[in-house]
């Protein structure tokens, strides 16, 4: 056990389900390798497998299989809803998001600013949530071609109330997109009669591989594709299929879409956090929760060990075989605080001591006991080595 890898960092990525990786084998091997637009029956075989996938996916998000178009990751999916709307509405130069969204969607916008664009960041409250007065006053029919707001934080785990963001929107005639790429299999979650225009999931979030997403299209809302070419996927997104992703992702959608049939699953899965996190924060009177405490995802939990640096704090994990994830990006040699905490409030020393750390459906009460043991080791070691400067930290909630 002391030597096994702990794994808890399923927001960045998760393992392909035995299921899953069992069901794209004939993809992947040779037995079934042909192109799914081919006319001939060895290419038809692949073309039915990929239509059963979108099926299988629809069914996840209650939405008509015609709706769902193959992408390669949520990054894509992202790009080309944001990029369709501002296709589909030339005369419109604004764009609404919120100062949580993943960098796929922020840097994005960045460059849409340098191309005289004009971006809207809805503010995020000390606990991460927007507010919905702010969003109505900001949009405009006129000039807004799109809002697009993050489902699930990736780092806090903090859920937007989307339902009500896309019904302000749609009344206002403006696309509505969601990146619910940290949603879509963590928590139940219905299209059907919703408002939401557009939505991106992303494969290797859910225990399926890397290099497949999705982009839902509600079929009555206009769509410009990105990427031309064959005309694949309806001629919304051409590139030869990803057959084998695609059918990993199918089962993937199939597998969760029972799993979050359970009820007692996703309580599970939130008693485990919280117990981890309880028995952190007990045994280290210095750590704090960042976020909502309840609107939230069920497997997030984003800690700051106050006065402790996580980069070091990190290093001291890896070594003894914990993975998780620094609430700061080092970028160009310098350790930047997360743009998400500090959008929240939080001073650059709370966020460069904070730590995401994510679980999945195989995480193990014991994988979460042996943790808490070694982020207690390792907090204490650093606080006697490496004491950070910057301040105090503020306690919130
Ligand atoms: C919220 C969110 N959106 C988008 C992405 C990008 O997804 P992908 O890695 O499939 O491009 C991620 C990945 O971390 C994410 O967490």
């Amino acid at each position: 056990m002391k030597n096994q890898l702990i794994y808890l960092d399923n927001n960045a990525t998760t393992r392909v389900h035995p299921e899953v990786a069992a069901a794209m084998l004939p993809y992947v091997t040779g037995e079934c390798y042909g192109n799914p637009s081919a006319s001939y029956g060895f290419g038809k075989k692949a073309r039915a497998a990929v239509e059963q996938a979108r099926q299988q996916v629809a069914y996840l998000l209650a939405v008509d299989a015609k709706e769902i178009v193959f992408t390669s990751c949520g990054t894509e999916s992202n790009y080309t809803a944001i990029e369709s709307a501002l296709r589909c509405y030339p005369e419109r130069r604004h764009v609404v998001i919120s100062a949580g969204e993943h960098s796929a969607v922020e840097n994005l916008c960045l460059d849409l600013e340098r191309r005289a664009y004009r971006v809207t960041r809805l503010g995020l409250d000390g606990e991460g949530l927007v507010d919905l007065a702010e969003l109505e006053s900001v949009v405009n029919s006129d000039d807004t071609a799109l809002v697009s707001l993050i489902w699930a934080n990736n780092e806090t785990g903090v859920l937007s109330p989307i339902e009500d963001a896309a019904n302000i929107v749609k009344n206002k005639g403006v696309l509505f997109h969601s990146d619910a790429v940290q949603a879509v299999g963590k928590v139940p979650l219905s299209l059907a009669d919703s408002a939401v225009s557009m939505l991106s999931l992303s494969g290797h979030k859910l225990h399926a591989a890397k290099g497949v997403g999705v982009l839902y299209v509600n079929g009555r809302v206009r769509f410009e594709p990105i990427l031309l070419g064959g005309g694949q996927e309806n001629g919304r997104r051409s590139g030869t299929e990803n057959v084998a992703g695609i059918v990993g992702l199918g089962k993937a959608a199939e597998i969760l879409r029972y799993v979050l049939k359970d009820e007692h699953h996703q309580q599970q899965m939130s008693e485990m956090r919280d117990r981890f996190e309880r028995t952190l924060l007990d045994r280290m009177p210095d750590t704090l929760v960042n976020g909502h405490r309840e609107k939230r995802l069920p497997n997030t939990s984003n800690l700051c060990f106050a006065g402790v640096d996580a980069e070091g704090l990190l290093i001291l994990l890896d070594n003894a075989g914990l993975c998780c994830s620094p609430g700061s990006a080092c970028s160009t040699g310098s350790v930047k605080p997360s743009r998400v905490l500090t959008a929240m409030g939080m001073s650059a020393a709370r966020a460069r001591s904070s730590v995401r750390f994510s679980l999945s459906m195989f995480t193990t009460e014991q994988e979460l006991d042996r943790a808490v043991d070694l982020i207690e080791q390792a907090v204490s070691k650093l606080k006697i080595v490496l004491p950070v400067s910057g301040g105090p930290v503020i306690r919130h909630t």
